[in-house]
């Protein structure tokens, strides 16, 4: 596969650190030194099919195609107002798709990275030849904004690639390790007379040091796999765009592996952690900034609830 067009949305609304510290016990200096967040725009007036709309009208523009051009839509979504049917379902209707099949994915954090894979199977298999991926996270909705702990990490964005048959994926690793309490969230099912437990829903639950340390051993291990695997050095790497969860994970990678700052790009401090849109927002943002040239290297990680890793090593024949 390769991308040949992409695009990404974030609400208008910004929320600062000094914004949270009005209703939480925190501060921007706490939130800055631990996490480099500065700002997280917050779903408010907009909604999370608006935001998907937007990065799949820009991601189609720059591919030169039109809706009805897309055969396969792929959504990485945590969570939306529908339970049923899939956010893909619904988004193809908004974006005026024509009648293709359309597949929601949750593998968390590392949903671009899952979509590429799959996207690359089915354009190799020469099932489709126009696949659409949309990352589109509102983690805002499910985090306790009466706590501190995990409420300020986070921020709502969505993203979109058109992928096309190529050969830019040079080489993809995922992984999954069943690990639930250390990232939950847990939404309340409605009320069946026959179930006799209690149940509650739960906000999201984080063990915030575990998913850290976890997060920092995996990318590691899985960035030097997939540069292993594709016989690429990491001297040939031009950007490692990594999940945008904590700037200090970002820097523990980044010291273990040995290499310079301007090779790791962050958005992090505008948007906080956006997620599976993380990863594409930032791609975005070196496409459009025409800092990704043709031929360049990337290295792509990302890790997230499950535990689930992915990361990939793609080559840019751009669009
Ligand atoms: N503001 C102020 N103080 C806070 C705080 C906040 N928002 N959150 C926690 N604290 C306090 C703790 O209560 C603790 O206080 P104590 O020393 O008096 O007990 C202290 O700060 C240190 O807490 P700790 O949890 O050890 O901090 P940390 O350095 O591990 O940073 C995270 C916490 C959550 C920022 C960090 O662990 C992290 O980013 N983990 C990864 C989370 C993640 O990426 N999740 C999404 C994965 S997709």
């Amino acid at each position: 596969m390769k991308i040949i067009g992409t695009g990404s949305a974030l609400p208008s609304l910004s929320v600062s650190n000094d914004m949270l510290a009005a209703f939480l016990d925190t501060s921007d200096e706490w939130i800055s030194t631990r996490t480099g967040v500065k700002h997280r725009r917050i779903l408010s007036t907009e909604t999370l099919f608006d935001l998907a709309t937007q990065a799949v009208e820009q991601a189609l523009e720059q591919a030169k195609l039109t809706a009805s051009d897309i055969d396969y839509i792929i959504c990485s979504n945590l969570v939306n107002i529908y339970a049923t049917p899939s956010f893909s379902s619904i988004l193809q209707g908004r974006i005026g798709a024509a009648n293709c099949p359309c597949l929601d994915i949750n593998t968390a954090c590392t949903g671009f990275v899952y979509a590429l894979d799959i996207a690359d199977a089915f354009l190799k298999a020469g099932k489709v030849k126009n696949a659409l991926i949309v990352c589109a996270e509102e983690p805002s909705r499910i985090v306790d904004w009466t706590e501190r702990d995990a409420s300020i990490l986070f921020g709502d964005g969505a993203a979109a690639a058109i992928v096309v048959p190529g050969d830019d994926l040079r080489a993809v690793y995922l992984s999954t390790t069943s690990n639930i309490d250390s990232l939950y969230y847990q939404r309340k099912l409605e009320f069946n007379p026959f179930v006799k437990r209690k149940e509650y829903g739960k906000p999201l639950v984080m063990n915030g040091r575990e998913i850290f340390r976890l997060a920092v051993l995996n990318s590691i291990s899985d960035i030097n796999r997939v540069l292993d695997t594709a016989g690429v050095q990491k001297s040939d790497v031009k950007f490692y765009v990594l999940h945008q969860a904590n700037m200090r994970i970002i820097e523990a990678i980044r010291q273990n592996l040995g290499e310079p700052e301007e090779k790791f790009p962050h958005n992090l401090e505008h948007y906080g952690n956006t997620a599976s849109a993380s990863l594409p927002i930032l791609l975005d943002e070196l496409n459009k900034s025409n800092q990704l040239q043709k031929g360049d290297i990337l290295v792509l990680s990302s890790f997230g609830a499950g535990f689930a890793t992915g990361a990939c090593v793609l080559h840019w024949s751009g669009n």
